[in-house]
């Protein structure tokens, strides 16, 4: 039985006084070992939310890395740092980041490598836009990028400590969430790809989670899906829906 894990990416939201009073909030209420919840802060409030959620089963997950150990990359955070507040898992190849910050396959990968030097989990995200859906590319286009981010890596640490997010980009901050067919559909696709890719214990092992407008309306359908493990939150995981999310039956 994998153990569902659901993380919330803040992305560019919350001062240092406005996380305090948001994780002070929520924390009582998603302190849970049932499954896995991680908070992703922007990386100033990284230290903070470490402290407040110190003595909690919730753990601390950064949006982003650099691949190299450290030197002069003006504006970027090292795994290092990442295990300097306590970090345990790392979003890697979000959309976002590969639409606005030109974010490549190459990147993901090494970010990838990188952060498992360290211990720490990345969450792979992959994902298609409409057009790719429509135009029947749907599946080479994310068989792709599973092949790239996971090339080189070891089997154990794909089924111990890598977490992907499938996660299609038309039904992120859209309010669309993929039908729980859909989502189900690619979540099965890509443990099958990682089957090929390696074997079928590895592909059993490996977390899954959806992402894309997921809110505590859809979170139990969703979440109850064979092959999805869980959700990446985005807009969701700023409000006390989050704590709805992570209470889904
Ligand atoms: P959303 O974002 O829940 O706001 O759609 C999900 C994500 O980008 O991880």
């Amino acid at each position: 039985m994998r153990k569902k894990i659901i993380a919330g990416n803040w992305k560019m939201n919350y001062t240092l006084t406005e996380a305090d009073n948001f994780v002070n909030e929520i924390k009582d209420r998603i302190n849970t070992d049932e499954l896995d919840v991680v908070l992703c802060p922007n990386n100033i409030c990284l230290e903070r939310v470490s402290d407040l959620i110190d003595g909690t089963n919730i753990k601390l997950g950064a949006q982003n890395v650099h691949y190299e150990e450290k030197g002069a990359y003006t504006g970027e955070t090292s795994a290092n740092m990442l295990l300097s507040v306590n970090a345990k898992y790392c979003i890697i190849g979000h959309s976002e980041r590969r639409q606005y910050f030109a974010e490549t396959d190459e990147m993901v990968n090494k970010k990838a490598k990188k952060l498992l030097e360290k211990n720490i989990t990345p969450i792979i995200c992959v994902g298609e836009t409409l057009e790719q859906r429509e135009s029947g590319i749907l599946f080479e286009h994310i068989s792709s990028q599973i092949k790239n981010a996971l090339d080189g890596i070891s089997s154990d640490s794909v089924k111990n400590n890598i977490v992907i997010a499938y996660e299609p980009i038309w039904a992120i901050g859209t309010g669309k969430t993929a039908s729980s067919m859909q989502a189900e559909e690619m979540c099965k696709y890509i443990r099958d790809e990682i089957r090929k890719l390696y074997d079928d214990k590895v592909a059993e092992c490996v977390k899954i989670q959806y992402g894309g407008s997921v809110k505590p309306s859809n979170a139990s359908e969703i979440l109850n899906m064979e092959d999805i493990d869980g959700a990446l939150v985005g807009g969701a995981s700023l409000t006390n829906d989050f704590v709805a999310i992570v209470n889904y039956e």
